[in-house]
């Protein structure tokens, strides 16, 4: 596996990869959830690269920037084994410039939900992903259903800027008792863990209600409200595939999204109906 930290290094090796390119973009500490998007990657692609990224212009100040979790030599083996074909770890100054052109989420879907609650995060995720993507110029790039926003807005920059990458969305990657996989689940104390929990919970009720004929989005939003009483819910949202408010849930329409507080750390799952 090729380390890259360079730019220049980067652009060439890629000039040099013929066939397919599947390509993972994560901000490191990987778990189980990125190593699924690696071997899908690996699967489908000739070639695999990851890139390794805190993105500092997709945290909000006060945010956690400085204390996110990061595991480089960890994450290098993670890769090395998993059969990636190059890692590339680019340093802050490699990735930004001064007075940068810069580009902006968009207003609705940019600016509700997730955007609401930090303004300004998902510009920064757009104009990152550009980047790696006119770096990396894959064919393919893998994201996790669990940042749904994220995935559509992606999905989004794609369409509307002609780009000829296909978005491969995949699946959340769980714990065994239902915890959404997260680089800052390593926050949680085992009590604030255990409390968690009633996330994924609320999330298997709203479904188990919508499969026992429930459509009713307030009652669903209602009945999950109801299991999360020991944390700090931010929202609960029963929109569509294009994040539109829903008041009656459509099979194979419907995303039911949450985010809520578990002492200081904010946690977001959701389930594709
Ligand atoms: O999902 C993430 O880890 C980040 O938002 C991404 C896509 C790597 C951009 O920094």
């Amino acid at each position: 596996m090729q380390i890259i930290k360079n730019i220049e290094e980067m652009q060439a090796l890629r000039g040099k990869m013929e066939g397919s390119v599947g390509f993972v973009p994560t901000m490191g500490a990987l778990h189980q959830g990125h190593l699924t998007l690696i071997r899908q990657a690996r699967a489908e692609n000739d070639h695999v690269v990851v890139s390794v990224f805190v993105n500092p212009t997709q945290f909000l100040p006060g945010e956690d920037l400085e204390k996110y979790p990061r595991r480089e030599e960890a994450d290098r083996k993670i890769c090395d084994l998993a059969g990636v074909d190059a890692l590339f770890m680019p340093e802050i100054g490699a990735m930004y410039h001064d007075d940068e052109v810069k580009l902006k989420a968009p207003a609705y879907l940019g600016y509700i939900l997730e955007g609401h609650r930090r303004p300004g995060h998902f510009d920064g995720v757009v104009q990152v992903v550009m980047k790696l993507f006119n770096l990396i110029r894959p064919t393919r790039a893998y994201f996790g259903k669990k940042d749904a926003q994220q995935l559509r807005i992606l999905q989004k920059m794609v369409e509307d800027f002609f780009m000829s990458v296909e978005i491969v969305p995949v699946d959340t990657v769980r714990e065994e008792d239902g915890l959404a996989l997260s680089s800052r689940n390593v926050y949680l104390s085992p009590e604030e863990r255990e409390r968690a929990l009633s996330i994924s919970r609320s999330l298997k009720r709203a479904s188990r209600l919508v499969m026992a004929g429930e459509t009713d989005a307030e009652a669903i939003r209602l009945a999950m409200e109801d299991m999360m009483r020991e944390i700090d819910v931010e929202y609960i949202a029963v929109v569509d595939r294009d994040f539109r408010p829903l008041e009656r849930v459509k099979l194979k329409e419907t995303i039911i999204l949450v985010a809520a507080r578990v002492g200081h750390t904010r946690l977001i799952d959701n389930i594709w109906i």
